[in-house]
């Protein structure tokens, strides 16, 4: 129960989550003690055997008793009907566990889990046509979607796609990573073999003869497995395998947006049953702070504002204030509602225009919410451009919050190790700076903290922040004992970190031969409550708005305003996909002022060679016409096929959208060490953290094709990965730099390795006769970016900041019902160019991956109502039928000088504006441009109707802080030394 009492003279709030009256109390006892439970017995035949079940029939779903089997394979995502990772058979039935009461199961009934349908050395052939063709990434959806497809080819042994992509629509199998297209692959090719016209070993991955892997197909191997046969153990599996004593976590979450903490009574709490503490920010033996440096000298804030327990203030909502620990997940959870918080509301601000007004109270004391301004002067002084410009179009945009949404909630554990070591098990996607971020908040040296990557249901970013690993290490600290932190999906929603937001006025002049003369731009990017990783947006804000155009004058400034929402954090195409929001909506606008086709106009005006990026530099490499040459028929098939089908109450439109991104950054280094050992295999050590981007067949593929000269077989080499005690600092897997940085350490440490086994008759040494010689048999491979890439000037953004850069066009074709508002993207076209292709296999998947979270992104997928998007689905993820099947991928190949065997970085550019291509199809279809995401079919409707009264629906120009020219003079006569 929650109680408010307001005191409006004090403006204190309390909020209260016990009982209080004896008799309440009386009843909470009788209930806590379970001394009315019911225990119910029930026979199940469970993937072809019977057991006994002994269980609670009023609390107890299908899920947990099969969980409590040691059935792990049955996934716990949502927890509430929305995701399908839990599916099983129930007497031939697809079902969702999650939601199945044991209550109404009937004795006696059929159940048939992932355990059941294959097993590693006996696959079924869905399982392998899962790994065949990539349907795994994370896998935490797999075991749900191949006992549904077993349902559906149990009915339907000869499926249309169309009719497998409605079979998990309807059962509500949803796949974050793999944007359903490998998935759909899968299950024809396992039906095909199901009904005798394809074999097994037709479906199982062949290495071609040549020996040549680099640039094929290679699936996961001992992933693959383990996930398709539900037998990966990821973060709530591993909570069930803890050794008994370990201690379970429940946050406090004090619901509010910004408040200052008074007072917080626990004392109700700690007479809880199993209750052992109640752990607050003055228990913390560290300064409380997670490490996170804004390194950016324009900066007002310095970054480590974090609290791990927030101690003075609630500064958003997700923030905790207490943890309470407990015997039980259930006990903690029950205990954490009894803690009462005293309150003093602060107002609170959720988004930026509101931040940044004058008068605006700082979410940090002492800190204008306004705290970075960086600005960028490329060419002419704009202020002689736009006054002469044929053409001038403006426009103010805002990119939305968008949930990462992995299926899996986050997961943490926590204990001492032989070495005294705090251990910290999570979906860390950046082992060793996550270590560097918590040590010292938690009070312990960094060699004291060892990281260890878990099994990861999916991150795409939100992982790279260190809040719930600080928390659990924190609490086994004070605790001295092992402790597990399980989040719901809802809290997981609110405790993690989101895309940034951004809100930006944009201005684009072109001549009248329709050539872009001058831009000017502002974007703010809203960091939330925290500045963590600002630099990093801004910088990359200020490079893509325009790109890859030339233009030869451009003056903007980039922003990070603080807010009291969820902090922002790392998310595929991290601050560029808010660029490319106004950057390519301003670019169609020019195009439809002048009267030019939308390809027309990008084709006139894409940089080709000696033209210069945004901050005056060349780009690396110029595909671009080429790229928009591959795509040009494409184009015109779609605009034919659009004017084809199109129909008053269903409008078809066709929209492009230039993308890309970078691979890695300044001052980045990655270590990878190889060791041959007595068996004549050779161990990649690396933490190459896999959040289900095919880490694992990466470091396999750069070792097999390093270490071609010995010629040894793929199978002769292992890996040992993401565990800070037995593996070198690789970074993190973010920013597109795995491939390249792990991929020229690993060529390093090769080449090290292939040195010290060379005779000198130009053979190689055996392990034994390496020994017998006294020579090392492992060897560290290292690798940093080269000094040359530095950080852009701080007064003009002059330099080149990325050794890297990734190049992708979209095109959508979208199909929007005029009566409801409803867009349906029906098809999707990609051009990319990331230099040579490691594995073809892992990019399609990626690439499938980054153009449905695109597409979400565009439609629907939102985290801005704190209710209704705490869920899976009422944050809008993307379902099977609202991803297009016929995604076409085409490759253009600049093979890249710095990349290992010329290969750049590959995931991020797929997230980059994909969403731009939608909106873009939309305007296209019906007139409409949507200024703020996301397009839901309300927005999109009103905007409709609007446009029929001769109205358009768009923003003003927002306020983003000081006059736009005054703050660049200012910069001008004030800059940094
Ligand atoms: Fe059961 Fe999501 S539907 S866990
Ligand atoms: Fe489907 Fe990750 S592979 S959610």
């Amino acid at each position: 129960m929650k109680r408010i009492y307001s005191s409006i003279q004090l403006q204190f709030i309390f909020l209260t989550f016990a009982s209080c009256n004896s008799s309440n109390k009386y009843a909470a006892k009788k209930k806590k003690g379970d001394y009315n439970m019911v225990i119910r017995k029930i026979w199940l035949d469970i993937n072809g055997a019977s057991r006994m079940v002994v269980c609670n029939p009023e609390k107890d779903t299908l899920a947990t008793v099969l969980r409590k089997l040691g059935l792990t394979g049955v996934k716990i995502g949502c927890d509430a009907g929305q995701c399908g990772a839990c599916s099983v058979l129930l007497d031939g039935e697809v079902i969702r566990s999650c939601t199945k009461k044991i209550k109404n199961v009937p004795e006696y009934s059929k159940v048939v889990t992932i355990e059941g349908i294959g097993t590693p050395s006996n696959l079924h052939p869905l399982q392998q046509a899962f790994i065949t063709y990539n349907g795994v990434q994370c896998g935490f959806c797999n075991p749900g979607f191949i006992v549904s497809a077993k349902g559906l080819l149990d009915k339907n042994p000869s499926p249309t796609r169309k009719e497998v992509r409605a079979w998990f629509q309807k059962h509500k199998n949803v796949c974050r990573c793999t944007g359903y297209v490998p998935i759909v692959d899968a299950v024809m090719a396992a039906a095909k073999v199901m009904r005798g016209e394809m074999t097994m070993e037709d479906i199982i991955y062949k290495a071609p003869e040549n020996g040549n892997l680099y640039g094929g197909r290679l699936p996961r191997r001992e992933s693959g497995v383990a996930r398709v046969t539900g037998l990966e153990n990821y973060g709530r599996d591993i909570e069930m395998h803890m050794p008994e004593g370990t201690v379970h976590l429940a946050i406090v979450f004090p619901n509010v947006s910004h408040a200052i903490i008074k007072g917080i009574d626990y004392s109700e709490a700690l007479k809880m049953p199993g209750v052992e503490k109640v752990i607050t920010a003055k228990d913390i033996k560290g300064t409380n702070r997670i490490a996170y440096p804004v390194g950016n000298p324009r900066s007002l804030a310095a970054g480590g504002e974090r609290p791990i327990i927030c101690d003075k203030k609630v500064f958003r909502f997700g923030d905790p204030v207490a943890v309470v620990a407990a015997d039980t997940r259930e006990h903690a959870r029950a205990a954490a509602k009894a803690v009462e918080l005293e309150l003093e509301l602060l107002p609170e601000y959720r988004s930026i225009p509101e931040a940044v007004m004058p008068g605006a109270v700082p979410v940090h004391e002492g800190i204008d919410n306004l705290f970075l301004k960086w600005p960028l002067k490329k060419g002419e002084d704009t202020r002689n451009i736009f006054p002469i410009a044929d053409y001038v179009v403006e426009g103010s945009f805002y990119s939305s919050r968008e949930p990462h949404l992995p299926i899996e909630p986050d997961v943490v554990q926590a204990y001492f190790d032989e070495d005294d070591c705090v251990v910290v098990q999570c979906k860390s996607q950046n082992i060793y700076g996550s270590r560097n971020q918590i040590a010292a908040g938690i009070g312990l040296p960094i060699e004291k903290v060892r990281i260890v990557l878990n099994a990861t249901g999916g991150s795409f970013g939100y992982s790279f922040s260190a809040g719930s690993y600080a928390l659990a290490a924190a609490c086994t600290v004070i605790l001295e004992k092992p402790v597990s932190l399980s989040f719901s999906y809802p809290e997981h929603q609110h405790f993690s970190g989101k895309r940034a937001p951004s809100h930006s006025n944009t201005r684009l002049a072109s001549d009248k031969d329709g050539k872009i003369t001058g831009l000017e731009f502002e974007i703010a990017y809203d960091k939330g409550a925290y500045a963590e990783m600002v630099a990093g947006l801004v910088t990359k804000g200020l490079h893509f708005v325009g790109w890859p155009y030339n233009i030869p004058n451009v003056r903007a400034i980039g922003k990070g305003v603080y807010t009291n929402m969820c902090f922002s954090t790392a998310y595929r195409s991290f601050g560029a996909t808010q660029a490319f929001t106004h950057s390519e909506a301003i670019i169609d606008m020019m195009a439809e002022k002048i009267g030019m086709d939308q390809f027309e106009f990008r084709y006139k005006n894409i940089a080709r060679p000696g033209d210069l990026n945004n901050n005056s530099v060349p780009f690396h490499e110029y595909p671009m016409e080429e790229m928009m040459d591959m795509m040009r028929p494409k184009y015109e098939a779609a605009v034919a096929r659009a004017k084809a089908e199109d129909t008053p109450e269903k409008r078809r439109g066709v929209g492009l959208a230039w993308g890309g991104y970078t691979t890695s950054l300044i001052a980045d280094f990655c270590e990878v060490a190889l060791e041959l050992c007595s068996d004549g295999c050779v161990i990649n050590y690396n933490s190459w953290q896999d959040m289900g981007q095919s880490a694992e067949q990466g470091a396999l593929l750069h070792t097999y094709e390093a270490l071609r000269p010995l010629g040894l077989p793929m199978e002769k080499i292992k890996t040992i990965m993401s565990d800070t005690k037995f593996t070198p600092n690789t970074g993190s897997s973010a920013g597109s730099r795995s491939h390249y940085m792990a991929g020229r350490s690993t060529l390093d440490a090769a080449n090290k390795l292939m040195d010290a086994m060379r005779k000198p008759d130009g053979k190689y040494r055996t392990y034994s006769e390496m020994v017998d010689e006294g020579i090392p048999t492992k060897y560290m491979g290292l690798y940093s970016v080269p000094s040359k890439f530095k950080r852009p000037d701080l007064n003009t953004s002059v330099g080149d900041p990325f050794p890297q850069l990734m190049y992708s066009l979209f095109m959508a074709e979208v199909e929007v019902d005029t009566v409801t508002g409803k867009t349906q993207v029906v098809g999707f076209t990609a051009t990319s160019d990331i230099g040579v292709i490691g594995n073809i296999l892992s990019i399609e998947g990626q690439a499938y991956g980054g153009i449905s979270h695109g597409i979400g992104m565009a439609l629907r997928e939102d985290y801005s109502d704190l209710k209704r998007h705490a869920t899976m689905g009422g944050a809008g993820i993307m379902e099977c039928e609202d991803i297009p099947d016929n995604i076409e991928l085409l490759w253009h190949v600049t093979p890249r000088e710095e990349g290992p065997h010329g290969s750049a970085g590959a995931s991020e550019a797929f997230q980059s504006s994909p969403h731009m291509a939608v909106l873009n199809a939309i305007n296209n279809a019906v007139g409409v441009r949507i200024y703020e995401m996301p397009a839901t079919p309300k927005k999109l409707k009103a905007a409709m109707e609007a446009k029929a009264q001769g109205i358009e629906l768009k923003p003003e120009k927002y306020y983003l802080g000081p006059d736009f020219y005054e703050d660049l003079d200012d910069m001008d006569e004030n800059p940094f030394s």
